[in-house]
């Protein structure tokens, strides 16, 4: 299977400029761009790729990017990457509880804690899954990837990613996806911010095909934002991080990157607000496969095989008639690490918390816990609306592998399959053929 990027992104297209007539009607890179300001491209998909893929966005800035100087090799030793050996995967069902605080004050990019991944950089195929528990701003620091682009859940506190590109204010309960090359730095707004990141290596992600449901319904494209241009003309000591083929590296430069005082294009980063997504279920009996609630999907070439894809459980009525209404068991080709932003997940009501982590990888069996199960079965099927709630899974056709940290922290549960254990036999031939 060729799994080379072919699909592309949101494809909205914008313009936003924080001063006057910077943009030229007609002209991406006019001989001399307005206010003495250098045009600089920046294009996410390869530049031949069909007219309907493309992404790329036209920059208008202070300084040119080629002023960013020369990068010297750091360590960031919990920012891990592809390639990722299978050494700690195994065919056993994971949990985490929620990250502890760090030991040391540390910002987004200090504080990421990579839990797995797969694929390959160098071939543009695959992701990896971070958390994060920032407890500083980025007040002197910038950051980009050229890896990867970043599809930020925050779990808790809200935060402000000031980018190339303009503000996004981001807080639990939205997202935001920030291409790969953008430069950024992230400032909090409350006192601590936590949650988790997918790194997507592979093709950028898009809205899913809807298929049969038709126009509406799932995300809607009108609904994702992209930043007002909003620049600094500011000089001082700063740090350029970069993360580059799988490593980090840093730049000393004496100008904020983020000079950019006008932008158009279809290459931006975005935020959306997940209580937004239309969410589709039955209205008679049985369970639409969970896809059914993807938000965003990184595609590969094969036909419906995602790289990734990122799926919401939302607050929402539950209604079928004569159906067990909780997550059937099931295993799976596809691999699945969840989250919980807040609420509870209606097949694990307790020891999966809001800030946690699960993962079943390929064919590892899962659904209720035995309580859950023993509720599912009992209760009574009126309509019931399933509130203050909202979880989430990175799906993968590829399997997630873990990293030595993650299988090695401390807040790994340690007997997690024994949440199934209480589930007894109960076949009884006699009992069902008197009903
Ligand atoms: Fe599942």
């Amino acid at each position: 299977m060729n799994d080379a990027p072919c699909h592309s992104g949101l494809h909205n297209s914008f313009a936003s400029e924080a001063l006057p007539h910077v943009l030229v009607q007609g002209r991406n890179s006019p001989q001399k761009v307005p206010y003495g300001l250098y045009a600089e491209q920046l294009s996410g998909t390869a530049f031949t790729v069909p007219r309907h893929l493309n992404l790329s966005s036209w920059l208008y800035r202070i300084r040119p990017s080629v002023l960013q100087g020369e990068f010297r090799e750091i360590s960031f030793p919990t920012f891990l990457s592809a390639p990722f050996a299978s050494g700690y995967t195994s065919p056993n069902p994971l949990r985490w509880d929620p990250m502890p605080k760090p030991p040391h004050n540390s910002d987004f990019i200090d504080s990421i804690f990579t839990m797995m991944g797969h694929g390959s950089i160098e071939m543009n195929q695959g992701a990896a899954i971070h958390l994060y528990y920032a407890t500083l701003s980025m007040t002197d620091r910038y950051f980009y990837n050229a890896d990867g682009d970043f599809l930020v859940v925050p779990q808790e506190g809200a935060m402000l990613i000031r980018s190339e590109f303009g503000d996004i204010h981001l807080q639990p309960g939205h997202i935001a996806v920030i291409p790969r090359g953008v430069k950024y730095q992230v400032m909090l707004i409350d006192a601590r911010a936590k949650g988790y990141v997918l790194e997507n290596y592979g093709s950028p992600f898009r809205l899913p095909e809807l298929g049969v449901i038709g126009a509406n319904g799932l995300a809607h494209p009108m609904d994702f934002t992209a930043p007002h241009a909003a620049y600094e003309d500011k000089t001082g000591d700063f740090q350029l991080i970069a993360k580059f083929q799988g490593r980090l590296w840093q730049s000393d430069i004496h100008y904020s990157p983020l000079d950019v005082v006008a932008w158009r294009g279809n290459l931006a980063p975005y935020q959306y607000d997940l209580h937004l997504f239309n969410t589709i279920n039955t209205v008679s009996f049985d369970h639409p496969d969970p896809s059914i609630f993807t938000v965003l999907t990184s595609a590969t070439c094969a036909s419906g095989i995602a790289n990734v894809d990122f799926v919401i459980f939302p607050s929402r009525w539950m209604v079928a008639n004569d159906t067990f209404r909780p997550p059937y068991y099931h295993r799976n080709v596809m691999s699945e690490f969840m989250g919980l932003i807040y609420g509870q997940y209606d097949a694990k009501e307790t020891g999966f918390l809001p800030g946690g982590a699960s993962l079943h990888n390929r064919m590892v069996p899962h659904g209720p816990d035995a309580d859950s199960y023993q509720k599912g079965v009992e209760s009574a099927l009126a309509p019931h609306y399933y509130t203050d709630t909202l979880a989430f899974m990175f799906e993968s056709y590829h399997t997630w592998q873990l990293t030595d940290i993650a299988y090695h922290a401390p807040f790994r549960q340690q007997h997690y399959a024994e949440c199934w254990q209480g589930l007894r036999k109960q076949f009884n031939i006699v009992e069902t053929i008197k009903e």
